[in-house]
């Protein structure tokens, strides 16, 4: 062979080995793993490769890091299994989380990455307002803006799944998870929650800082009876139908990745083993292409409910109705092998259950981009916008409920001014429950807001006056001692963040007898008063409001209420918020809504002792201006199936002070 042709020779059997290495380097890579194949080829491919305890790992979820939610204290923290589903992630660090992601990318047979979860409720380290507060901004693009910066805060911690929107209808303000719902209708619920989804899913959900959406707690917790949590809800197909579903449809509607079954027995099916709502509806109706996770432990719990005699059985109900993935309490772990050996379970049935799990982690580009960006902490979190948006959703979700002869903003020739209670200095109560990671010290007081408002031209005199609770009034004098040298009293008061949220029942949802006496000393000194409530829910008035000039209700602002709260008492904040749920007279008269079906003898058997309608109404909210509302002019008085009318309405502010105004 002479040099030419060997020269050549050498150049084609580089080529055909080169080819040959590809093709055999694209051999060895399997289609699962492959980013250019359909993700329900890559499924169905790692399907028939995964080992059946492989897929029960799948369906599993534990908690990883320290447990500080005060109502959730069960901790279970196990030595990690690299084939582990999906975590609870409690650390806030990317690194520590990559860490863990790489075990199981690696150390795993299939490499099949975990999913990080995670309650980012209202905000991850910048703590928004919370839901039934951001509810009465009326304000949709806000809210969603809200959940893409909490998605972007979670997403550079490592966390890829959220435990919200919650989209529970509630109309019994004893129930302390009211202040995780956007209220009592059911309309606002399904706008609110289908914008919080759209924040946190973005376009794309394999986007970097888009999370999966999980739509909870499905269905009908807010029933609990008695407002007591995790109690039995009476549930009728029509109230099912009419006024609990219909958020949930929304949500899934606009592609929610995950939904969240209840704790609640649903008239004697309980919602973790409930195959009518979770199968049937969510699955077969509504075709939800997600999975669905049981709430804490609520697999377990069926035998509470008395309708397992023992975890076996309550994992075979609640897998034959429809729970994908088991949060926490190991049922599936340890009793699925079991009822597929028993053949009461298929493998078929388990292929659909891991199926539903892997394709959220494929959306979410789990498998191709497993680790997050590691950022420090100044760059994760508290970012400028997060301030700016915290700040103006807090503004925007307070509500004015009254304001006799426009004591508010506060006028000028108040030199003197009185700053009194117990949520003055608050820095923690301020974050709502389930505050996320949020941070206490991040929070501005009232006190730092007021001071940099109005200190410079007011004289701000500041007495604690007394607890949240208890029965110790010797901080009464000092408050009346500085009331009386004042021009105009500001007194906080409310709730303490706990009092509301998960396990946050109470018996009245009357603010503590010494905070209302506190009221009633300082009402002696024939002062103006301010009164502003910080709640997780609304709040019995009926002994307070005619003792006091103006009330506003901030709800549990965040991060940055302090600020809001004194840009709104100052005026340079006209408030615009509306209530998105009823505040009763008395809690004897919950409950009461604005929708309650019409009584047989409407202007009889309401309760002699009080009066019959609400202390304020669903979507009341004053404002510093005066808006004028023309005639609604509806664009068609008949309207066919499947036809749209426009209703208008023309706005005049009248007042002479700029405002936003929802019309509801
Ligand atoms: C809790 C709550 C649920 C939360 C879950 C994870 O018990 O009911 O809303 O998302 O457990 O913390």
């Amino acid at each position: 062979m002479n040099q030419k042709n060997s020269s050549n020779f050498f150049v084609f059997f580089c080529f055909i080995f080169l080819v040959n290495a590809i093709s055999f380097s694209q051999k060895k890579i399997p289609v699962y793993k492959d980013k250019n194949a359909a993700i329900e080829t890559r499924i169905n491919d790692l399907l028939k490769l995964m080992r059946l305890d492989e897929k029960i790992l799948q369906m599993t979820q534990w908690t990883y890091g320290k447990n500080d939610n005060p109502n959730n204290f069960e901790e279970k923290v196990k030595e990690l299994n690299p084939q582990i589903g999906s975590l609870i992630y409690r650390s806030t660090s990317p690194i520590y989380r990559n860490q863990i992601q790489k075990k199981a990318m690696e150390e795993s047979r299939l490499g099949i990455p975990i999913l990080f979860g995670f309650d980012v409720i209202h905000g991850y380290r910048t703590i928004f307002p919370i839901p039934l507060a951001q509810a009465s901004s009326w304000n949709l693009d806000l809210v969603k803006k809200t959940s893409e910066i909490a998605a972007k805060e979670a997403w550079l911690s490592g966390v890829n799944w959220t435990f919200s929107p919650m989209v529970d209808v509630a109309r019994d303000p004893r129930w302390g998870r009211v202040s995780e719902g956007y209220g009592e209708d059911s309309y606002v619920n399904s706008v609110f929650g289908v914008a919080a989804i759209q924040g946190y899913q973005g376009k794309n959900l394999s986007d970097k800082y888009t999370i999966a959406a999980c739509l909870k707690h499905y269905v009908g917790y807010s029933l609990s009876e008695g407002g007591r949590d995790y109690h039995y809800t009476d549930v009728s197909r029509q109230t099912l139908w009419e006024t609990l579903l219909p958020p949930f449809e929304a949500g899934v509607k606009a592609n929610v990745a995950t939904v969240m079954s209840g704790f609640n027995d649903i008239s004697g099916v309980p919602a973790s083993a409930n195959h009518y709502t979770l199968t049937e509806i969510l699955k077969e109706k509504w075709q939800h292409k997600g999975f669905v996770v049981s709430d804490w432990g609520s697999i377990k719990n069926l035998t509470n409910q008395r309708v397992a005699k023992d975890l076996k059985q309550a994992g075979l109900k609640a897998f034959l109705a429809g729970i994908d993935m088991d949060m926490v309490d190991d049922v599936y772990k340890n009793n699925l092998l079991k009822l597929v050996e028993e053949k009461k379970i298929t493998i078929f049935q388990i292929n659909n259950a891991v199926r539903r799990i892997l394709r959220i982690k494929f959306r979410l580009g789990l498998f191709d981009k497993p680790y997050v960006d590691e950022l420090s902490e100044k760059e994760r979190y508290l970012q400028e916008d997060a301030i700016s948006v915290a700040k103006e959703l807090a503004a925007e979700s307070m509500v004015l409920l009254i304001n006799e002869n426009d004591i508010l903003p506060l006028k000028k020739e108040f030199k003197n001014i009185a700053l009194i209670g117990p949520m003055v200095k608050d820095s923690i109560h301020i974050l709502g429950s389930w505050a996320g990671k949020g941070k206490p010290n991040d929070a501005k007081t009232i006190f730092e807001g007021l001071t940099n408002e109005i200190g410079a031209k007011s004289t701000l005199h500041y007495a604690k006056g007394c607890d949240f609770d208890g029965d110790d009034t010797s901080g009464f004098k000092k408050a009346i001692t500085i009331a009386k040298k004042s021009d105009v009293l500001l007194v906080f008061l409310g709730e303490k963040s706990s009092w509301s949220g998960e396990n946050g029942s109470r018996s009245t949802i009357a603010l503590p007898k010494i905070q209302e006496d506190l009221i009633f000393e300082l009402k002696k000194t024939g002062k103006p008063i301010v009164l502003v409530l910080s709640s997780g829910r609304p709040l019995e008035l009926y002994r307070l409001h005619n003792k006091v000039d103006a009330i506003i209700e901030m709800w549990q602002p965040g991060t940055f209420g302090g600020i809001a709260i004194a840009e709104i008492l100052s005026g340079k904040i006209n408030p615009s918020g509306k209530l998105p749920i009823t505040f009763p007279q008395t809690t004897g008269q919950i409950p009461i809504y604005y929708n309650m079906r019409p009584s047989a003898v409407p202007k009889m058997g309401h309760y002699q002792d009080i009066p019959i309608e609400p202390l304020y109404q669903f979507g009341f909210g004053l404002s510093y201006t005066d808006y004028q509302y023309s005639e609604i002019n509806i664009s068609s008085s008949k309207i066919k199936k499947e036809q749209t009318i426009t209703a208008e309405i023309e706005v005049t502010n009248t007042g002479n002070l700029n405002g936003k105004e929802t019309v509801l």
